[in-house]
């Protein structure tokens, strides 16, 4: 249980004094007497590794030093006969470093005098049960109308930001839990390139691939897996994964094993016959240039506001040389012309959750990278087949005016505004080269931002095309 008591010391030192509530997740009914695969709650798990449903963790932090108490589910014989066993009270205190345990059942009744004496309350809002529980129970525990009981000093706070604070930087633990989900999801992808053929469906080379993560101690996937043969790979969220592979086409798949509850992320893209084709080839060693220089970029103090800025630039590059866009470099960044083909940010935090928490600003700047956060590359190469000629807007669009004006105008009225804009706008019609449409590439790899530079956690996924030939082929 090292991992979560690091969390719990690091948690008290920012507290100083105050109260932390939260609560695990709970099973959710599917129908007919069958639930859905329970996962505990992050933010719960981050500070109790506590496995169960139906459990509060109130952690009382005195002159920076915590104190858990765990409500847990009671055992109970005939229950455990139907649900799996418990661990009960005595498990709480035994074996997870509670300082004293309670019936689920009692919370209620407990919590105002746990609360006592605490005029720092900080809750989890982002947790389902927190309006099931706290609202109720806090409401006589801590007035909010203040009109003086025992309680009547104390405010709640929100701990989402201090958690997310504490989430975005990994201890060592937390590091080798992450390096040992992204060992197991390399060694799936390597399988899913030896095994894809044509004619098999996404779904098989997908159950091929997750039996390699579960059968190296995967206990789910971080996510459900995106097996995308052809065309299917310009859409960013494919997973039904039930088409038949083409002879010739390439095939996308982003998938990963979740282990000790940390999620790996990966994305390799490579031909399902074994060799790229020409235009193929062209395409991904665009997409490839790109990823490799944002690995590069992912170094203490830069930002990923700047790793996605220099993304912007390169692709854009790309996009001129693949004579995907109609103007130069600078148009087709100024212009957004980029963005028909690369549509969603360059990573995203990477944890216990496969978006993990974490902003990406600190007062309104975006924030530097720090030793210890981990976080992915992922730029990629969409070409809709739907789209052989497009009509691109010739009107300069800054992203940071755009989202300026989101904030100010509120969504709807800014985003309404946006498309009257672009309406409005003249255009350049331009079309797309027939050999490339349809062509979908992404590359993602998970990366540890360290004092001495980025540590890529999943670079023996083969990736270059010599790489990814030798294993295809
Ligand atoms: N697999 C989800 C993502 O790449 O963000
Ligand atoms: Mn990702
Ligand atoms: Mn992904």
């Amino acid at each position: 249980m090292g991992n979560s008591k690091i969390a719990r010391e690091n948690l008290a030192k920012q507290i100083k004094n105050g109260a932390v509530i939260l609560h695990s997740g709970s099973i959710v009914y599917r129908n007919n007497d069958t639930w859905y695969p329970f996962r505990q709650d992050s933010n719960f798990y981050y500070l109790t590794e506590w496995p169960e449903p139906d459990a509060h963790a109130v952690i009382l932090i005195k002159d920076s030093e915590p104190e858990l108490h765990l409500f847990v589910q009671d055992r109970n014989e005939e229950m455990e006969t139907w649900e799996g066993k418990r661990l009960g009270q005595s498990g709480a205190v035994d074996d997870y470093e509670a300082l004293k345990a309670y019936s689920f059942q009692d919370y209620e009744k407990i919590l105002p005098n746990l609360l006592r004496g605490f005029n720092d309350i900080y809750c989890d809002y982002s947790s389902n049960n927190f309006e099931k529980y706290d609202k109720k129970v806090l409401t006589h525990a801590v007035p909010y109308d203040q009109r003086g009981t025992d309680f009547s000093n104390a405010t709640l706070y929100s701990l989402q930001p201090l958690i997310s604070e504490l989430r975005l930087i990994k201890s060592d633990g937390e590091i080798e839990l992450l390096t040992k989900a992204c060992d197991i999801t390399v060694e799936g992808h390597i399988h899913a390139m030896k095994t894809a053929n044509a004619g098999m469906y996404e779904y098989q080379v997908g159950a091929e691939m997750e039996r390699i993560f579960y059968d190296r101690g995967a206990e789910r996937l971080g996510y459900p897996s995106i097996v995308a043969g052809g065309h299917n790979a310009c859409i960013l969220h494919y997973s039904t994964n039930r088409d038949q592979l083409d002879e010739g086409s390439l095939l996308l798949i982003d998938a990963a094993a979740e282990y000790g509850m940390y999620s790996s992320d990966v994305t390799r893209t490579f031909p399902v016959s074994g060799k790229f084709t020409s235009p193929q080839k062209d395409v991904y060693e665009e997409v490839l240039k790109v990823q490799n220089e944002g690995i590069e970029g992912v170094v203490v103090g830069n930002s990923m506001k700047e790793v996605h800025q220099q993304t912007i630039k390169t692709l854009s590059e790309s996009l001129v040389n693949l004579k995907l866009v109609p103007l130069g470099v600078e148009e087709t960044i100024s212009m957004m012309h980029f963005f028909e083909f690369f549509m969603h940010g360059t990573g995203h935090w990477l944890g216990l959750d496969v978006h993990d928490a974490g902003s990406n600003e600190v007062n309104g700047q975006p924030r530097a990278f720090e030793h210890g956060m981990v976080t992915t590359i992922e730029p990629g190469i969409y070409v809709r087949p739907t789209k052989p000629v497009i009509e691109f807007p010739l009107l300069e669009r800054d992203p940071n005016e755009i989202r300026e004006r989101r904030k100010i105008m509120g969504m709807e009225k800014a985003t309404k505004l946006e498309k009257e804009e672009m309406m409005n706008a003249k255009t350049v019609k331009h079309e797309i080269p027939k050999d490339l449409l349809g062509i979908g590439v992404r590359i993602e790899d998970d990366i540890v931002c360290t004092n001495n530079g980025p540590m890529n956690l999943t670079e023996n996924a083969p990736k270059t095309i010599e790489e990814i030939e030798a294993v295809t082929a």
